[in-house]
């Protein structure tokens, strides 16, 4: 559906005339609308690409990566969304190949309102509903636990940060949140999937934007532990609810745990889940606040380096301050 709306002429100009260092001098008129770790999101401001979220990975070597990873993005879509019932926006790909460097993939999806998306909701949400939300995405992490623990090869991840979900039509009028209210995952560009205990997606394509002097300590230390948290229920929700201090609501978090336990006890009984405590989503939120703003730190230094020292181009686009 998405697929025909794309205009890949349009792309290759806008690829072409991106400066990474400074995106919004592109030659194209865009506008970034969400940083991630791997991807910038931009909306291009051209009539006829109005209502897109352009995901920009510029990350890949060969037509084999590509290949690999747009089978696996299908994939992982497709279960989320017609296997496990977990709703996503209407998606579509597209390459483009610059004259050099990595090759570039575009994920796009239907552009949803920035009003809809669940860290700006909360923004205007009291203690309650807060409550009542993060019920509502337990509840959706609930169906891609069953739908893994009735596997017996595939295992399905899930990066359930706040930023990741949606509300279809936005925060009903009535303001509360009911059965039907549906949520929408966003975050479908790193498609978790295991068989077979075997990670499903080339673990080179997270350390490529990686500064070069780091890759081989991520490698061998800390990749693993990175990526088995996206499998851990209690890990994910940790993650979920630690991620409310960098949203400015740490006020509700000890609401939060006690409500994350609750459902721990009745609604996943059968997945007897460790309790979660203040401490542990503390400690959590300190060290992993830590270990992104050092990380961005370094991947700095490493576009100074190309950029100034070595004068090579810089082909990734990075975050500004991030506030925690
Ligand atoms: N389809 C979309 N419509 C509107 N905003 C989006 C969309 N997809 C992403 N965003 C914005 O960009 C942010 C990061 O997107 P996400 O897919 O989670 O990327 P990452 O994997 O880099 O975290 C989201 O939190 C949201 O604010
Ligand atoms: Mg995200």
């Amino acid at each position: 559906m998405i697929k025909g709306r794309i205009d890949i002429e349009l792309l290759k100009r806008f690829e072409k005339g991106l400066d990474p260092v400074n995106p919004h001098k592109s030659e194209i008129p865009a506008r970034i609308i969400g940083y991630g770790e791997i991807s910038t999101i931009f909306e291009i401001l051209v009539h006829s690409q109005q209502g897109l979220a352009f995901k920009r990975l510029p990350i890949f070597r060969s037509h084999l990566e590509m290949d690999q990873y747009e089978e696996l993005f299908m994939e992982y879509n497709r279960l989320l969304s017609e296997d496990i019932g977990i709703q996503v926006p209407s998606y579509g790909l597209a390459r483009i190949y610059p004259a050099g460097g990595n090759m570039v993939i575009y994920n796009v999806q239907e552009k949803l309102p920035t009003d809809s998306i669940c860290n700006r909701i909360i923004w205007n949400l009291d203690h309650g509903s807060i409550v009542n939300l993060v019920i509502c995405i337990l509840k959706a992490m609930k169906k891609v636990w069953l739908f893994n623990a009735s596997q017996t090869r595939k295992k399905i991840g899930l990066d359930s940060q706040i930023s990741n979900w949606a509300i279809a039509g936005g925060m009903p009028a009535s303001n509360t949140l009911d059965e039907d209210t549906q949520f929408i995952y966003l975050d479908t560009g790193t498609p978790l999937m295991r068989i077979d205990g075997i990670e499903q997606i080339n673990p080179d394509l997270f350390l490529r934007s990686a500064p070069s002097f780091l890759v081989w300590l991520i490698k061998w230390f800390f990749l693993d532990d990175i990526l088995d948290r996206y499998y851990d229920f209690h890990l994910v929700v940790v993650d979920l609810i630690a991620n409310l201090y960098k949203e400015q609501k740490g006020e509700v978090v000890p609401l939060l745990i006690e409500t994350a336990n609750n459902f721990f006890a009745t609604e996943l009984a059968q997945f007897h889940l460790k309790p979660i405590t203040l401490k542990e989503v503390r400690s959590y939120y300190r060290e992993d606040a830590f270990i992104w703003s050092l990380y961005l730190a370094l991947r700095r230094f490493d576009r100074f380096l190309h950029t100034k020292i070595l004068r090579k181009p810089y082909q990734y686009i990075l975050p500004g301050k991030i506030r925690r």
